[in-house]
């Protein structure tokens, strides 16, 4: 593995689950572990790269040499992204941003009231994180490679496929299933304008570094025999 396959690229990486408040003490997250992302954090910066990792709430320790930031919602992760994006020169989005959330966070705890009533949830669409920085000014000019995530239960290659076209990404990395979440391996299936490739099941750490020297190969950097 070239040591220094990414030297003077800054990478931004978006990683683990969102959690979405419907009350100060609750709310809604989904299984991510970020395991995924903070690999491909790990050897990006062994590779050479200086590494923003913005981070839902996971419990994994910070990788060597990687600024991270810590955010909570779908909202707050697009805010951090969006303030990395100016300089950043390949965005992966790895993160397992909720879809909804509730259209309103109560001020206070929502209390039982001993009725038996529930309380009913409204929920309204979450920010696309990875489609909107694929359409920034940056990513469209060149300067800013994209590369997507998407964790199918059936038809990987179709559904891969239409997901790089709907979210406007030059690459779109499919989990080969069944559903990696916690999973200390993976198996990866790569979609570009080429067509496409798998990376066989491997533990996590390895298969980011085989993602980190695919994204080199891509940007143009060639690959150290
Ligand atoms: O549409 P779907 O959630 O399946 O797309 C997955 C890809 O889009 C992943 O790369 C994920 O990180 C990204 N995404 C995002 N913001 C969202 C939803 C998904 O960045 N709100």
């Amino acid at each position: 593995f070239a040591p220094k396959l990414l030297a003077g690229q800054r990478v931004l990486i978006t990683a683990g689950p969102t959690f979405e408040a419907m009350d100060p003490v609750r709310g809604i997250t989904n299984l991510s572990s970020g395991k995924m992302g903070f690999a491909i954090a790990r050897a990006a910066r062994e590779a050479g790269a200086e590494v923003t990792l913005v981070a839902g709430p996971v419990h994994l320790p910070t990788p060597r040499g990687v600024r991270r930031i810590d955010v909570r919602s779908a909202q707050n992760m697009l805010e951090a992204v969006e303030g990395q994006v100016p300089g950043a020169t390949v965005f992966i989005a790895t993160a397992a941003v909720a879809d909804w959330r509730p259209a309103s966070s109560a001020e206070h705890k929502i209390k039982k009231d001993g009725s038996g009533q529930v309380p009913a949830l409204a929920f309204v669409e979450n920010p696309d994180i990875l489609a909107t920085v694929a359409r920034s000014e940056r990513a469209r000019s060149g300067s800013l490679y994209c590369v997507g995530f998407a964790a199918e239960s059936e038809n990987l290659l179709e559904h891969a496929s239409a997901k790089r076209a709907r979210k406007g990404v030059p690459l779109l990395v499919g989990n080969i299933g069944p559903a990696t979440f916690g999973q200390d391996d993976n198996a990866l299936l790569l979609v570009d304008a080429q067509g496409h490739q798998e990376l066989p099941r491997a533990p996590k750490a390895e298969l980011g570094r085989q993602l980190v020297a695919e994204i080199a190969r891509r940007l143009g950097v060639a690959a150290a025999p």
